[in-house]
């Protein structure tokens, strides 16, 4: 029943209940969160994505394949019962960032969780000693710069939205790798993307502070997903030799249950703070 019919109804004698549960469900419209998830058609970004769908966020996925390729997806988190709008575009490029902030914000009113989750690995991985300067600018721009500079866009619609609107909640969450810390000489661009990322993480923590919007970064660790599809094998043998502690790839789902738990604000008190989701792979063991 529509708001008109309702009230209409109301004058005709309407239970106290019904109006009671009319005004619930308009409060929950209006209350209704929305995320945007950078690279959440495929992989962990969709892992998140539908763990932040299972919360009720509408969702605003970005990722470069075109709209027609990801509808599969993009129908599969409708299915929660939220709203999803697909926003194109490469976060290495600050008009496409631009276009995607306002078409999020001019979908759902407000936007209240991004994650940064899109990244790339090196094409090809090449020894530090022979990495080209083409795959160092390709992987920083898409993996440090798109996030920092979607962050910025972001946190200043998040302060206008937190000081239009007490009530409003905000957080930022970063995908950055147990690459931040454990060195890979094979692909030493993605390891210093994703250990800028990391500080990044704690930059926009400590300046948003005063806003109250918390800044978290997530590690995962070796994860199934089309990244790693190729060194399947490879991983396969490092972790039954014991390469995590726990014996199992990590999944996106791993990742999306942390994320869940970080937009729900399960985390309160540590803002800056990076949550492991790596089975273990980091514990320095003798
Ligand atoms: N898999 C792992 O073992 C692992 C471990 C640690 C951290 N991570 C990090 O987790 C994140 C997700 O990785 P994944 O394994 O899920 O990778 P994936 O399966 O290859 O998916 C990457 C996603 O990022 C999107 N993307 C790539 N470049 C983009 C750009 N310039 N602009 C917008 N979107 C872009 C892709 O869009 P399209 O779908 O349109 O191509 C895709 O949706 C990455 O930051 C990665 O570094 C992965």
């Amino acid at each position: 029943m529509g708001l008109k019919s309702e009230v209409r109804s109301r004058k005709s004698g309407v239970r106290r209940q019904d109006l009671q549960k009319l005004w619930q469900n308009i409060n929950q419209v209006a209350m209704k969160k929305s995320a945007l998830i950078t690279g959440g058609s495929r992989g962990i970004g969709f892992g998140i994505a539908k763990a932040l769908a299972v919360e009720g966020y509408d969702l605003a996925i970005n990722g470069m394949r075109e709209e027609s390729l990801v509808t599969g997806a993009l129908d599969e988190l409708r299915s929660y019962d939220v709203e999803v709008i697909y926003c194109r575009g490469d976060i290495g490029d600050g008009e496409a960032r631009a276009e995607i902030v306002e078409k999020t914000i001019h979908s759902f009113g407000r936007l209240n969780v991004l994650v940064n989750n899109a990244g790339i690995a090196p094409r090809k991985r090449f020894d530090i000693l022979e990495t080209p300067e083409e795959s160092y600018d390709l992987v920083l721009n898409t993996n440090l710069k798109g996030a920092f500079f979607l962050t910025q866009l972001v946190a200043k619609r998040m302060i206008e939205q937190k000081n239009t609107d007490s009530g409003f909640t905000a957080c930022i969450i970063n995908i950055s790798s147990v690459s931040a810390t454990v060195v890979s000489v094979n692909r030493g661009e993605y390891c210093i993307a994703k250990a800028g990322l990391s500080m990044a993480t704690q930059l926009f923590a400590a300046r948003l502070g005063e806003f109250e919007i918390p800044v978290y970064e997530i590690r995962p660790g070796v994860t199934a997903t089309d990244m790693t599809a190729g060194v399947k094998e490879k991983y396969d043998k490092l972790i039954n030799e014991g390469l995590t502690v726990q014996k199992r790839w990590g999944y996106p789902d791993d990742v999306g249950k942390a994320a869940a738990a970080l937009a729900r604000g399960d985390f309160p008190y540590s803002t800056g703070q990076v949550i492991m989701v790596d089975g273990g792979l980091t514990i320095q063991r003798l």
